[in-house]
């Protein structure tokens, strides 16, 4: 049976309760002899600051370093609100997405049919609806610098944030969403705003001639970013594939989430370069944040944690059928009318965020007998 390094950093606010449930579906795959896990645990955001005085400590990041793979939960909430810039609980992502150099982030956004009616579309806009944004992760705003705040002198300030891409890290992304579409629906819709930025015009240019060069097989479309937002809400099965920046895949992400029924059902994976062994560094991450409103009650969706527990499994673990399991799990047990209160709709009554993670696990049971 083959052994796996996983550090899991639960983070803030329903972060623990979600990553409980994530910990009974590995504690299921071990037993049901599919793999062995060695769970390693860390603190990150928030949770690091109260303990370490930073967003997550030196001997957290060597423990992330040295796993096969890292799940976090969330980070944030309004207790650390008034904390210095550098160590705010954000700054722990971050700097996990950058010091590991997980570069490629994909947010794929699935439609359970039985979740249809908790869309804020017609079911018939997504119903099915299967789309995959590739988010680049590690350059663009996020990180360009100058990154600052400069006292002008005469009562005004300055923010200035840098928008900045160079050729390697658009074509890099280009290729794990090129390679994803040829598995796909063979097509890519590349996202920028070429029409206002220069970053964005040398986007569309790498973006063109990679699919010239090593990808004509693949349809390719180009899309400004704020076209692509409505087009989003419009009309979202014409997408298959979508690669855009850091920024804007931040922001499409969150719309796309809403098709699917609710935020807290999108699962994210952060993928690094691939090694000579072709192993990648990577980290597993709902899309949604922490939700300090809900945190403590035991009401919480887990289901984007354990879906990306799932995508753990397919992009690190190469465990495709554990993967390809915890998909249909999660889909029958919705299909059964299981609805946790964010995805409640007309249900007459909502589960918990326990009870939703021991019916994911029964339902593995089953499909893994
Ligand atoms: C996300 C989040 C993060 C981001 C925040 C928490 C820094 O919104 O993963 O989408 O902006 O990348
Ligand atoms: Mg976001």
């Amino acid at each position: 049976m083959s052994a796996f390094k996983l550090l899991l950093l639960p983070g803030d606010g329903i972060g623990p309760e979600i990553s409980a449930e994530a910990e009974k579906v590995l504690a299921f795959l071990e037993t049901a002899g599919i793999a062995k896990f060695d769970i390693e645990r860390g603190l990150v955001g928030g949770a690091a600051y109260d303990v370490h005085g930073v967003a997550i400590s030196e001997g957290d990041m060597k423990l992330a370093q040295a796993s096969d793979a890292v799940l976090l939960a969330a980070v944030g909430g309004p207790k650390w609100d008034g904390v210095p810039y550098d160590v705010r609980p954000e700054a722990g992502l971050l700097r996990l997405r950058k010091d590991l150099g997980l570069f490629a982030n994909l947010r794929p956004a699935i439609c359970y049919p039985a979740l249809a009616e908790a869309s804020s579309l017609k079911r018939e806009l997504v119903d099915n609806l299967d789309i995959m944004i590739v988010r680049e992760l590690t350059g663009g705003v996020y990180f360009g610098e100058p990154k600052e705040i400069i006292d002008l002198g005469n009562g005004q300030k300055r923010g200035v944030d840098t928008q900045v891409y160079e050729t390697y890290e658009i074509e890099r992304i280009g290729r794990v969403a090129f390679e994803l579409a040829r598995k796909r629906n063979n097509k890519v819709t590349s996202s920028e705003k070429a029409n206002v930025m220069k970053s964005g015009l040398l986007w569309r240019e790498v973006i063109t001639a990679l699919h010239k060069r090593e990808y004509a097989d693949v349809q390719l479309e180009h899309m400004l970013a704020d076209a692509l937002g409505m087009q989003l809400v419009r009309w979202p099965k014409q997408f298959d594939v979508i690669v855009t920046d850091n920024l804007f895949g931040d922001m499409l992400s969150d719309v796309a989430s809403m098709l699917t029924g609710s935020l807290g059902m999108l699962p994210s994976a952060s993928l690094g370069a691939a090694d000579n062994k072709g192993q990648r560094k990577a980290m597993y991450e709902p899309v949604h944040g922490s939700a300090p409103d809900i945190a403590g009650k035991g009401i919480a969706n887990p289901i984007a944690m354990i879906g990306s527990l799932g995508m753990a499994m397919r992009y690190s673990f190469n465990l495709p059928k554990a993967a390809d399991a915890i998909e249909a799990a999660i889909s029958a047990v919705l299909a059964q009318g299981m609805r946790t209160a964010d995805i409640k709709g007309e249900a007459a009554q909502s589960v918990s965020t326990s009870e939703m993670g021991n019916a994911i696990v029964a339902q593995l049971k089953k499909l893994l007998a």
